[in-house]
């Protein structure tokens, strides 16, 4: 699918992952609405930054409602510019580290399982849920008769998630698991899923990081002997839009990398 004159939706957009895939879609001359927590002040700041091809809507994925606003905000910015939508990448994410049962022996507490999942895995269904009512109205496009993408954010955790990691390997294997049946939901109204699953990566989120669990995740990478920089990321967004064959699929993007027990 062209990525020109196409508006995409993404959460978290306004840091990291999802930030250097706008800013890629918009190079190539699309159009990106971004949800992200945010305040309006930091919203009109990245708007400054990205220009006029580029929305902020203040969202929270935990809340249906807060949802429900932005996306239809952006339908509202859609028929201003004309640009119809292509997609939606809901990569909002958090980590929150905590083991099933911890060195003092306490178990993992259920508000933060609830939290994480909430994010990571609620948030996704009911972002792609709302998105896809007005994606399945879009003209389909080419001879594919194609009206849109959504791209998953997985993780490398997903396959083989580390100490403390839970919580977070099951949202990230829910959503590498959502891939297939979803692109099986909504191939009727031409509309492709693909889920990229990376690894260690440069961001705000692993920024937190000890030295130590860095250099170690860092090691397990057999080519590049290095963590992933966000634009390693958004080039494969890139791509996954205008290749109309990938559907359904997970990607690994993780320099050959398999997490190792910490
Ligand atoms: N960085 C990595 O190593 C890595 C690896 C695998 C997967 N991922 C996934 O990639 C995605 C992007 O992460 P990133 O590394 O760019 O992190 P990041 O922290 O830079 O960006 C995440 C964004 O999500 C937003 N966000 C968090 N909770 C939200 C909520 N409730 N509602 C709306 N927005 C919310 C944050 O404000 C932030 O802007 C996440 O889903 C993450 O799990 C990251």
């Amino acid at each position: 699918m062209k990525i020109q004159d196409r508006t995409f939706i993404i959460s978290g957009g306004a840091s990291g992952l999802g930030k250097s895939s706008a800013v890629e879609i918009i190079k190539a001359g699309g159009y990106v609405s971004i949800l992200d927590l945010s305040d309006e002040e930091a919203g009109q700041e990245l708007e400054k930054e990205l220009g006029p091809s580029a929305r902020f809507f203040h969202c929270n994925v935990l809340e249906s409602e807060s949802i429900a606003k932005a996306v239809q905000g952006t339908v509202d910015w859609v028929k201003k510019t004309g640009k119809p939508l292509g997609g939606v990448m809901p990569g909002a994410g958090i980590g929150l580290p905590a083991a099933v049962l911890n060195r003092k022996g306490e178990p993992l507490n259920m508000d933060d399982v609830d939290f994480v999942l909430g994010v990571n895995l609620r948030g996704v269904i009911d972002l792609v849920r709302q998105t896809v009512v007005h994606l399945a109205k879009v003209d389909p496009e080419g001879p594919d008769g194609e009206r849109g993408v959504i791209i998953l954010v997985s993780s490398s955790s997903a396959f083989d998630g580390q100490y403390g990691q839970v919580s977070y390997a099951a949202s990230k294997g829910a959503v590498a698991s959502m891939a297939l049946p979803m692109a099986r939901d909504l191939a009727g109204y031409g509309i492709r899923v693909v889920a990229v699953a990376p690894s260690l990566f440069v961001t705000n989120l692993t920024a937190g990081m000890s030295d130590r669990v860095r250099k170690a995740i860092e090691d397990t990478f057999v080519f590049p002997n290095r963590a992933g920089n966000p634009p390693d990321f958004s080039i494969l967004v890139k791509h996954i839009i205008e290749n109309p064959m990938l559907n359904g699929a997970v990607i690994r993007l993780d320099g050959a990398s398999r997490l190792s027990k910490l």
